[in-house]
């Protein structure tokens, strides 16, 4: 079954989240399929309690490397747990690039997600400069042994990875499906000498309703990674049916 994960980003006022998310759990009442929306902390409570007996899941964008103590600024990923998210977003190329995440913390992250039961959805990707260079592959598979180092292939078996060109990520320059295609190969190539076999990789980058069906074609991605085209219930409704 197809993913498809909403990651709302910092972009919903928390005044607008509750009403934002009856919608989505209106429009997706007959959904069958696997949709996640990913809020901000401070509205997981709220949004989680409005979506959870719905037909969409709860997932969390980031999520601290351990569980309780003195993290001065952290939210334990036993709470979210408890709040009933199952997905937690790993890697967005904003917390590498902004925030400045490296592959130790994000495989700390990931070992914190399985900790907890939740599906960690790694996320890797190369920048524009790193294209032109032709680093593309080289670049996605050292994120990738930077965040599977120390982890044995049992426990990444409810590991999903998204693959996001930095690059098409909010531009509006989608990444063309035949290229996006080839790194798809490249990651399950590398997952399965780690010794995952069924890993599921997602597309995710500039998503948009009429150029999703492109990435979901035979052979291409097991579902999608939406930010701006999230934010709206009929076109995030429009990229989950495809
Ligand atoms: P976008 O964001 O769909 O707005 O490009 C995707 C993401 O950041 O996950």
């Amino acid at each position: 079954m197809k993913i498809f994960i909403a990651n709302w980003k910092m972009q919903v006022p928390f005044a607008e989240a509750e009403i934002l998310a009856k919608s989505f759990a209106r429009a997706f009442k007959e959904y069958k399929g696997k949709a996640v929306i990913c809020p901000d902390f401070l509205a997981l409570p709220l949004v989680g309690k409005t979506l959870i007996p719905s037909a969409l899941k709860l997932g969390v964008q980031d999520l601290a490397p351990y569980s309780r103590g003195a993290y001065t600024g952290e939210v334990s990923p036993v709470d979210m747990a408890v709040l009933g998210a199952e997905f937690a977003l790993i890697g967005h190329s904003e917390r590498r690039s902004i925030f400045h995440e490296d592959d130790k913390l994000i495989a700390e992250k990931i070992r914190s997600a399985v900790e907890q039961g939740m599906t960690p959805v790694l996320c890797v990707g190369e920048n524009a400069a790193e294209r032109k260079l032709g680093r593309a592959a080289s670049v996605v598979r050292n994120q990738l042994k930077g965040a599977f180092k120390g982890m044995k292939a049992k426990e990444l078996k409810s590991l999903v990875i998204a693959y996001e060109p930095v690059w098409a990520i909010g531009t509006g320059s989608v990444c063309d499906p035949a290229t996006a295609f080839r790194m798809k190969a490249t990651i399950s190539d590398f997952c399965l000498r780690s010794g995952l076999k069924k890993t599921p990789v997602l597309y995710g980058g500039s998503v948009k309703p009429d150029n999703a069906a492109s990435f979901l074609a035979k052979g291409g991605f097991d579902g999608l990674l939406v930010g701006g085209a999230s934010l709206e219930v009929e076109s995030f409704l429009k990229i989950c049916k495809q």
